[in-house]
């Protein structure tokens, strides 16, 4: 039955960037747009569209707000449809369903694959992909839509490091990476002259004639330029004008293993307030990957987190443990010797030096860089979350703090520049008889995180599609 014909379905007229995706035919779409370009509005309508069709449509987003204003455009949309007893609404649990069958639509908030688990759609969206955890798609949502060979589509705008803190991601820049494919298959098909099974959609936020420039000046108001970029423009910056470290930089040092290492340390970098605390391990030892046997560092692990003052110490001092680090390094200035004073709670034998701040972070940092630059500095399987402030972090102009960076810096100088060598005071084991533990073992490490053990290679080997 054409219910359109009979009632009347109040959608909003979509404006031309939101009919590029409604009118495309492929199985996977991914949606690149800026704040407020309106891609929740969009994919509602599209939602609508599916659903009246006789489609199971399931919507995720991250965020309540995302699912109200979702709520709102179907809803509003399917009013006289619900009224007429025809559909049946449950505001709870935010489904509207044609009773008896499988014909729904379903709004759910969504960070993760276990919050989207047991269910299956014929299209499924996932709103604000970005924030969400990437394997949410991969051990949920393709699974998901193989019954009925569904479609699903990526909705997200680039994460600028602000919006960063709310993230669930553990890749920062997966969406771009499913972007990028989609693109890559577009094309592809196109040179093929055949119908694309993914498409990629970009537009920026002032492409939406239903926003005001005020309500638009309103919202870029405190962004810098870099912000501006990823949230308004919606570009994927994968390159920071003025930024120390590039993505290229880490992919030709990157190692999956590493050599005994001479010595391992932590650095730590408590954030004053509500921000992440940098906790970065890392450790020195012989490479050979430059023909002759020259010292280099080795970044191992990233386990910088938010939290209170004993949350981060614990986690600082596990890994000091973990990774049978010499010393742990954090910087004085931050408030004294609070920050020793509070790592010695969780346990008072640790080796612990602080160091001082003579200098600004920029200054700091650039010997650090140099290192980088000269292939001196190997990260050992992927840091994302580090390697994504590293290439967003703009000295001088950037108005947040790096603390990973941070961290990180007080570490690798203390290890490697020799500006305060140290003479390890103790090892743990004796490295000749026990070698250190490589991550990339076979044997699960129960010491490091999950998605770290499922990752050891780099790259995912499972293919998207
Ligand atoms: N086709 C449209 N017709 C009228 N208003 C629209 C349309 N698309 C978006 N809007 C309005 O633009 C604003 C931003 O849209 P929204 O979908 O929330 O954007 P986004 O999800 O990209 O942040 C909302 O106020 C929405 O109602
Ligand atoms: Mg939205």
């Amino acid at each position: 039955m054409n219910y359109a014909n009979w009632f009347r379905v109040r959608l909003k007229t979509p404006h031309p960037r939101q009919r590029a995706f409604l009118r495309s035919k492929a199985k996977r779409k991914v949606i690149r747009a800026g704040r407020r370009g309106g891609k929740t509005t969009g994919v509602a309508i599209l939602a609508v569209q599916a659903f009246l069709q006789g489609w199971r449509v399931l919507y995720a987003a991250p965020t309540s707000e995302q699912i109200a204003q979702f709520w709102k455009e179907v809803t509003t949309a399917l009013a006289a449809l619900i009224d007429a007893g025809i559909f049946s609404k449950n505001e709870t649990e935010h489904v509207i369903e044609r009773p008896g069958t499988d014909q729904a639509i379903k709004a759910k908030t969504a960070w993760n694959a276990d919050t989207l688990r047991g269910d299956y759609a014929d299209l499924l969206i996932l709103d604000e992909w970005q924030l969400m955890d990437e394997t949410t798609w991969e051990d949920v949502g393709a699974p998901m839509l193989l019954d009925n060979n569904g479609d699903a589509v990526f909705v997200y705008t680039p994460p600028s490091v602000r919006s960063q803190a709310q993230s669930r991601a553990r890749d920062p820049r997966h969406a771009a990476k499913i972007f990028k494919q989609a693109l890559a298959e577009q094309e592809a098909a196109a040179a093929e002259r055949r119908q694309p099974r993914w498409e990629a959609f970009h537009f920026t936020s002032k492409e939406n004639p239903y926003i005001s420039r005020e309500a638009l000046r309103e919202i870029s108001r405190d962004m810098t330029t870099l912000s501006y970029r990823q949230e308004i423009l919606a570009e994927d910056l994968e390159e920071v004008p003025g930024a120390l470290w590039s993505i290229t930089q880490f992919d030709t040092g990157r190692v999956h293993q590493f050599p005994r290492l001479t010595r391992v340390a932590v650095g730590v970098d408590p954030s004053g307030g509500v921000g992440e605390c940098g906790i970065v391990v890392a450790g020195i030892g012989p490479c050979p990957c430059k023909g002759t046997s020259e010292t280099h560092g080795f970044v191992l692990q990233d386990r910088s987190l938010k939290g209170a003052p004993d949350k981060w110490a614990r986690e600082t001092v596990a890994a000091y443990h973990t990774s049978r680090a010499d010393r742990i390094f954090a910087e004085k200035n931050f408030g004294g010797d609070m920050v020793e004073a509070t790592l010695r709670t969780v346990d008072p034998s640790i080796a612990f030096q602080s160091v001082s701040a003579s200098r600004g972070k920029d200054v700091r940092a650039e010997p650090i860089a140099a290192l980088y630059e000269q292939g001196k500095v190997h990260h050992v399987g992927r840091l994302d979350a580090l390697e994504n402030e590293m290439i967003s972090w703009q000295p001088g102009s950037s108005s947040w703090s790096p603390n990973r960076i941070d961290a990180l810096v007080w570490v690798l100088t203390e290890l490697m520049t020799g500006q305060a060598s140290y003479k390890p005071i103790f090892m743990a084991v004796d490295p000749e008889q026990e070698p250190r533990r490589s991550v990339f073992d076979d044997r699960p490490n129960e010491d490091w995180p999950k998605h770290f053990r499922l990752r050891r290679d780099g790259i995912r080997g499972r293919k998207l599609w």
